[in-house]
C-alpha cells in the first residue's frame, strides 16, 4: 500500500450544520447539493487533510484488537457509549498502555510514572515506520508528521490539548525529543537541536508553577514552530506565547507556588549573586513567595533546577550581562512585593524613608528611588492637557505595586520568548524551509470559581475545537464528494455557535466587555454583567442569574453568568473582569520603568508608548487577535491531534478515576470526535488496497484479479455476502459502515491466512526445491560437460598418441632395414622384444629339430648366436644325457667320418646305422665263444669286433664264407663251415694295411706284408658293414692311415711273395655284386 492511496480511516461523513443553534441538528446532504448549501467555513479546503495520515492503522488495530481493549476507538462496537469508551481507556491504562487512537487522533492518559516506552530502542521502533506497524504512540504521531513534512512538503502542526496536568507539556517534549533523535543522522544540527530542547527548561522555569493539579503546570500557552531545511534537519524555531498567568506573581492559592524561577534563584543562586541582588535564600521572607515553606528536598531540587536554567541560558547564548539583568528583575519583583505602605494623616499611602525594599527595587532596576516611591503612591492623570496628580490610598497603592510587579514579570517573560526566538532564528533564510508547529496550550478549565483567565482559556479551547471540527469535517466532506457517496443525517454538535457567542463583532461577549471597559462613565463588573444579560438574552448557550430557574439560582451567584461550552457548563464570576481586561498600569509607573537602567525593563516599557493617545487593545482583544492568528497558522497546516487526559487528581500512578476521566472525555469532545469519525463509515480503503488484503476470501479474486480493482472488490463482497447497508462502493474506495462487518472479514482473512500460508509455503517449497533441482541439474550438466570434454580430450590425446605410435611404428617398419633412426629404433626394439618372446616359446627342444624361428633382419646375428648357443645348450644337454655306450658310438661315428667322409660313397649310408661290434648270427656266436675259450685264443686278448665275411680266393676268386674276429692285437679269419671255427689266418693288426674302393661296395683288400704269409698273398674279403668294422678296429689301433681308399677302376692285388697277382675291376651297376668277371678279374659292381 503506498502512502498516496492511504487515507484517513475513520472520519465521519461530512456534516453540514444547518442551524447553529441546534446542537445535534446536523444535516448531511447529498454530495452534489453539498457545495451550495454548506457554509463557507465548511467548503472543501484546498489542502488535503492528512491524506497519508493513518495508512494501515486500521489493519494494525484489526490484528491487535484482542490484546488490551481496542487500539483504535473507531473499532469500538458500542461507540456511542461513554461507558464503553472509558472502559477501554481504563483497561489499557491498567496495563500501562497509555496511548489509544481515535483514527488519527492520539489519546494519551497521564501515567504519573515513568514508563519504559521512550527508550532509544522504542524511539527507533517508530523511525520511518508506517503508522500501522507499531502500537499507538506519540512517536508515531511525530514520525508521521515529520515524514509528511519532509517527504511531501506539507507543513504540519501537532495540537496538544488537555487539562492542566494531563501531560501536554510532556507530550510536546517527547515530540521534540523524537524529532531530535529522528534527525540524529543529519549533521550540523546539534546546536540547533540543543537550543530547541533547552528552551523547555528555560520557559518552564519562568512560565511554570506548582499548582494543585500539576507540580509543573505551564501557566502560559505555547506554540512552537520548528523549522526544517529541505533535508529535514531542524535549523531553527520560533515560539509564540499566549496569556501568561501573571496574577500568580502576586498571589497564589494556598498550597500552590509562584513561578519556579523565584524559588530556584533563592535556592540555587550563588552567595555572590545573592549579595548583589540583596536577597536572602528563604522564600518565606518575601510576600510573593510567602505561602511556600519548601522542604529540604524541594529546595535541593530548586537549586538543581537553577543550575539547569543557567546551563540552558548558556546554550541559548544568553550572556552574563543579560543573565544579570534577568535576575535583577526577578529579585526586584521579590523586593517590590515586600514594599510596605503606611497610611499618613491624610489617609493616603506612603512609603517610609527607611524602607529598604523600595531602595533595593530602585537600585536593581536602576530607577530613581524618589520617583519610584512617588509613582507607587500617587497617580498623574492627563485630562485634556491638565495634568493632575492625586495621591493613592492604601488599597490603590498596593494595587499599583502589584500591578507593577505583574507588568514587569509579564513583559520580561515576553522579552525572554523573543530573546529565545532571536537565538533560534536560523542564520540564513531558506526559502525551501518548512515548519512543524507544536501547540501546547491550556486545556479546558472548570474551577469552583472561574474568572477572566478561565474565560480566556475556555474561549481558546472553543476555537481549537472549532478548528478541529472544520478540519475533520472538511476532509470528510471532501472525501465523500470525491468518492460520490451519498450522505445522511448525522447527529453532531458544532460549537461554532459558542464561538460566535463569544467573539461575534458588536454582539459577542468580548465586544460587550470591551465596550464596557472603554465606555466613559462608571463602568463596573456589575454593569458588564447587566449588559451581557440584556444583550444575549435568550441565547441557548448563556445563562445569567436572572434568567435561570430558581433551583439554579440558588447555586449561582448574582455576579455570575454561565456559559454552556461544548464541553460543559462553566459559571464565571465577573469580578475583576474589567480590571483584568483593561490591564492598566499607571502611567507614572510605566514612564518610570521606561527610564530603567535595566536594559530589559527599559526596552519592554519603552515599547508601550505611554504617551500615545490611542488606548491599547484590551487584554481580551489582544488575546482574540493572537488566537485568530494562531488559528490561521494552524489551518494552513496539516494537523495531528494529541488529546491528553489525566487519570486522577492526586497525581498518582495506576489510579483511574472514572468520573474525572469521564469529565475530560466529555469536554475534550472525544465522544463527539468518535461519533464524527464513526458517523458514516467506520472503514474505507482504496479498492486496490482492500482487494490486496482480502482477495484470498474469494476464489474469483484469488490469487490475482486481473480486471479493474473495483470490479474485483465487487466480486469479493458478493462472495463474503455483505448486506446492502453494510458498505458502499465509492469512486476509488470501498466504505464499510460497521466495524463488525470488517472484523468478520478480518477474522475470515486471519483464518484464511493460515491456509494461504500453507499454500504459499508449499508453493514456495516447491519452487525452492525446483529451483535447487534445476540448479543442481544445471550444475550436473556443467560438470558432465566438463568431464566429457576432459574425457574426450584425453581420448583424443590417446588416439593421437596411438596414431603417432602407429605411424612411428609403421615408419619404423618401413625403415627397419635402413640406418638407425628414432622410429626404427623403437620399431626394432619392439620387434626384438616380440621376436625374443616368440623365440622363447618356439625354441626347438630337440637337437634333431633344425627349425629356428625367423628373426628380424637386424637380429640375424643375435639369432644365429642364440641358435648357436641354443644348440650348444641342447647339445650339452644331449651330451650330458648320453650313456657311455652311446658316447662310444658317437666317438666311433666321428672316427668314421674322419676316415670315410668324402672318400667312400657308402659312408653316408653308414651314418644312420648304429655301430655294433658283433655281427655274428646266434649260431656263429656260439662257435666264436667256443673258439675264444680254446687255447688258440691267446689269453689276455680282447675281442673287438666279430662279423661274417666272404673271402675271395686270390686265384679264381672263388667266394668262401668266413667269420672275422678282431682282437686288440690281431685279425682272425675263421672258417665256420665245419661246425667249428677253423682258424685260417691270424694277422697282427699293426702289420696290416687295407685298401678300399671309393664306391659303395663291401670289398676290403687286406694287404699283408710278405713276411707274414709264406704263400698266400693279399686277402680279399667282402664285409657287409665295412665302415663299421674298419672304424671299430681303427678305434683300437689308433692308426687310421692303414686304410687306403683308392679312386681307381682297377686295383691290383698281390699274390704270394709279392708277386703281381690279379686285378680287381670296380664298376657301378644296378645289381651290386662281387664275382669273377669273364676277364678273369674280380669284378666289383657297386651301387651307383
Ligand atoms: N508520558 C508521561 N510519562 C510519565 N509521566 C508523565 C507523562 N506525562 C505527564 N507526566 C507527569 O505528569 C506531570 C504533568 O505533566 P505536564 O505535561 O506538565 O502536564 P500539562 O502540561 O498538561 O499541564 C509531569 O510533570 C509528569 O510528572
Ligand atoms: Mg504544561
Amino acid at each position: 500500500m503506498t502512502e498516496q492511496d492511504s487515507v484517513q480511516v475513520s472520519d465521519a461523513p461530512t456534516v453540514n450544520v444547518v442551524n447553529g443553534d441546534e446542537p445535534g441538528a446536523v444535516q448531511v446532504v447529498n454530495g452534489d447539493a453539498g457545495d451550495a448549501s454548506a457554509p463557507a467555513a465548511l467548503q472543501p479546503p484546498k489542502a488535503h487533510i492528512r491524506p497519508l495520515s493513518v495508512a494501515g492503522v486500521m489493519e494494525h488495530a484489526l490484528q491487535h484488537r484482542e490484546r488490551v481493549g481496542v487500539q483504535d476507538f473507531v473499532l469500538l462496537e458500542d461507540y456511542r457509549s461513554e461507558h464503553a469508551f472509558i472502559d477501554n481507556l481504563r483497561k489499557r491504562f491498567h496495563e500501562n498502555i497509555i496511548y489509544t487512537y481515535i483514527g488519527n487522533v492520539l489519546i494519551s492518559v497521564n501515567p504519573y510514572k515513568n514508563l519504559p516506552i521512550y527508550t532509544e530502542e522504542k524511539t527507533r521502533l517508530y523511525f520511518k515506520k508506517a503508522f500501522f506497524e507499531a502500537p499507538p504512540h506519540v512517536f508515531a504521531i511525530a514520525d508521521n508528521a515529520y515524514r509528511s513534512l519532509v517527504y511531501e512538503h506539507r507543513e504540519q502542526c501537532i495540537l496538544i490539548s488537555g487539562e492542566s496536568g494531563s501531560g501536554k507539556t510532556e507530550a510536546s517534549k517527547k515530540v521534540l525529543e523524537f524529532i531530535a533523535a529522528r534527525t540524529n543522522h543529519l549533521q550540523n544540527v546539534e546546536t540547533v537541536k540543543d537550543k530547541l530542547l533547552q528552551t523547555n527548561p528555560l520557559l518552564e522555569a519562568f512560565g511554570n508553577a506548582k499548582t494543585h493539579r500539576n507540580d509543573n503546570s505551564s501557566r502560559f500557552g505555547k506554540y512552537m514552530d520548528v523549522q526544517f531545511n529541505y533535508e529535514g534537519a531542524p535549523e531553527g524555531g520560533h515560539i509564540l506565547n499566549y496569556l501568561l498567568e501573571k496574577s500568580r506573581v502576586v498571589s497564589q492559592m494556598s498550597g500552590e507556588r509562584n513561578f519556579h524561577i523565584f524559588y530556584q534563584l533563592l535556592a540555587g543562586g550563588s552567595e555572590e549573586l545573592m549579595k548583589k541582588l540583596r536577597l536572602q535564600g528563604r522564600p518565606e521572607v518575601y510576600k510573593y513567595t510567602l505561602d511556600s515553606s519548601p522542604s529540604v528536598g524541594q529546595k535541593m531540587n530548586d537549586a538543581e533546577q537553577f543550575r539547569t536554567v543557567q546551563e540552558a541560558m548558556k546554550v541559548i547564548e544568553i550572556g552574563e550581562p543579560e543573565q544579570e539583568a534577568i535576575f535583577e528583575i526577578i529579585a526586584s519583583v521579590l523586593h517590590l512585593g515586600n514594599v510596605k505602605f503606611v497610611q499618613n494623616d491624610k489617609g493616603n499611602a506612603e512609603i517610609l524613608n527607611h524602607d529598604a525594599n523600595s531602595v533595593n527595587v530602585a537600585e536593581l532596576l536602576k530607577v530613581n528611588i524618589t520617583k519610584l516611591r512617588e509613582a507607587l503612591t500617587s497617580r498623574t492623570i492627563d485630562a485634556r492637557g491638565d495634568v493632575v496628580t492625586t495621591p493613592l490610598d492604601l488599597e490603590q497603592a498596593k494595587y499599583a505595586r502589584d500591578a507593577l510587579a505583574k507588568a514587569i514579570y509579564d513583559k520580561h517573560f515576553s522579552w525572554l520568548v523573543s530573546r529565545l526566538n532571536s537565538s533560534l532564528t536560523p542564520k540564513e533564510k531558506d526559502p525551501r524551509a518548512s515548519v512543524m508547529g507544536i501547540l501546547d496550550i491550556y486545556g479546558f478549565e472548570i474551577f469552583p470559581k472561574n474568572s477572566f483567565e478561565q474565560f480566556c482559556i475556555n474561549y481558546c479551547n472553543e476555537k481549537l475545537q472549532q478548528l478541529f471540527i472544520q478540519l475533520t469535517l472538511k476532509s470528510e466532506q471532501e472525501e465523500y464528494l470525491r468518492e460520490g457517496i451519498e450522505w445522511e443525517l448525522v447527529d453532531y454538535f458544532n460549537n461554532i455557535v459558542i464561538c460566535d457567542l463569544i467573539e461575534q463583532k458588536h454582539k459577542g461577549i468580548i465586544s460587550i466587555l470591551d465596550d464596557e471597559c472603554l465606555r466613559p462613565g462608571d463602568a463596573t463588573d456589575g454593569s458588564f454583567l447587566e449588559r451581557l444579560t440584556q444583550q444575549l438574552d435568550g441565547h441557548r448557550h448563556i445563562k445569567s442569574h436572572r434568567k435561570v430557574d430558581t433551583r439554579t439560582q440558588k447555586i449561582m451567584g448574582r455576579d455570575e453568568f454561565c456559559l454552556v461550552h461544548y464541553a460543559g457548563e462553566v459559571t464565571y464570576n465577573v469580578n475583576t473582569f474589567l480590571e483584568k481586561n483593561n490591564d492598566l498600569l499607571f502611567r507614572d509607573l510605566q514612564m518610570l520603568m521606561a527610564s530603567s537602567g535595566n536594559k530589559i525593563v527599559g526596552q519592554c516599557f519603552k515599547d508601550m508608548k505611554p504617551n500615545s493617545k490611542k488606548r491599547p487593545d484590551t487584554a481580551i482583544t489582544q488575546f482574540k487577535v493572537s488566537l485568530n492568528e494562531l488559528i490561521k497558522i494552524l489551518s494552513s497546516k496539516e494537523p495531528s491531534y494529541i488529546r491528553c487526559i489525566k487519570p486522577n487528581d492526586a497525581k498518582a500512578p495506576m489510579h483511574f478515576d472514572d468520573k474525572l476521566v469521564g469529565h475530560q472525555v466529555k469536554y475534550l469532545g472525544l465522544m463527539e470526535n468518535l461519533r464524527v469519525r464513526r458517523a458514516g463509515f467506520a472503514y474505507r480503503r482504496t479498492y486496490e488496497a482492500f482487494l490486496e488484503r482480502y482477495k484470498c476470501l474469494s476464489p474469483a479474486t484469488w490469487p490475482n484479479y486481473r480486471g479493474p480493482a473495483r470490479e474485483g472488490v465487487q466480486k469479493l463482497v458478493e462472495t463474503i455476502q455483505y448486506e446492502r447497508e453494510e458498505y458502499r462502493m465509492g469512486n476509488t474506495k470501498i466504505f464499510i459502515r460497521f466495524p463488525k462487518t470488517l472484523f468478520d472479514t478480518e477474522d475470515a482473512y486471519q483464518i484464511k491466512k493460515n491456509d494461504i500460508a500453507t499454500i504459499i509455503q508449499s508453493r514456495w517449497r516447491g519452487y525452492y526445491q525446483r529451483k535447487r533441482y534445476l540448479q543442481m541439474k544445471q550444475a550436473a550438466v556443467v560438470i558432465q560437460k566438463w568431464v566429457r570434454r576432459f574425457l574426450a580430450q584425453r581420448l583424443r590425446e590417446r588416439r593421437r598418441k596411438a596414431a603417432d605410435v602407429i605411424r612411428a611404428f609403421i615408419k619404423g617398419f618401413i625403415t627397419r632395414n635402413g640406418p638407425e633412426t628414432p622410429e626404427n629404433r623403437r620399431f626394432l626394439g619392439i620387434a626384438k622384444v616380440h621376436w625374443l618372446k616368440r623365440l622363447a616359446t618356439r625354441l626347438p627342444t630337440s637337437l634333431l629339430d633344425p627349425s629356428w624361428p625367423t628373426c628380424p633382419a637386424t637380429c640375424t646375428e643375435a639369432s644365429q648366436e642364440l641358435r648357436r648357443l641354443h644348440r650348444a645348450h641342447l647339445s650339452r644337454k644331449y651330451r650330458l644325457a648320453l650313456s657311455p655306450a652311446d658316447k662310444k658310438q658317437f666317438e666311433l661315428k666321428i672316427l668314421a667320418e674322419k676316415m670315410f667322409k668324402g672318400k667312400k660313397n657308402s659312408y653316408p649310408g653308414s651314418v644312420r646305422e648304429r655301430f655294433v661290434d658283433d655281427r655274428l648270427s646266434e649260431e656263429l656266436r656260439v662257435l666264436r665263444n667256443t673258439f675264444m675259450a680254446s687255447p688258440t685264443w691267446p689269453t689276455g686278448e680282447k675281442l673287438i669286433y666279430s662279423c661274417e665275411a666272404v673271402k675271395y680266393d686270390r686265384r679264381g676268386y672263388k667266394p668262401r664264407a668266413r667269420a672275422l674276429l678282431a682282437s686288440d692285437k690281431a685279425l682272425y679269419v675263421l672258417d665256420p663251415s665245419k661246425r667249428t671255427f677253423k682258424l685260417k689266418h691270424r694277422l697282427p693288426l699293426d702289420r696290416l694295411r687295407v685298401v678300399l674302393t671309393t664306391e659303395t661296395d663291401s670289398l676290403i683288400l687286406i694287404k699283408i706284408p710278405q713276411d707274414l704269409k709264406k704263400d698266400k698273398g693279399d686277402l680279399i674279403v667282402s664285409v657287409s658293414h665295412l665302415i663299421e668294422a674298419l672304424t671299430i678296429v681303427t678305434d683300437h689301433t689308433g692308426k687310421p692311415d692303414i686304410v687306403e681308399i683308392v679312386d681307381t677302376n682297377t686295383i691290383a692285388h698281390n699274390l704270394v711273395n709279392g708277386k703281381q697277382g690279379g686285378t680287381i675291376e670296380v664298376t657301378t651297376g644296378a645289381a651290386p655284386t662281387i664275382h669273377r668277371a669273364k676277364s678273369g678279374n674280380l669284378l666289383v659292381v657297386a651301387s651307383p
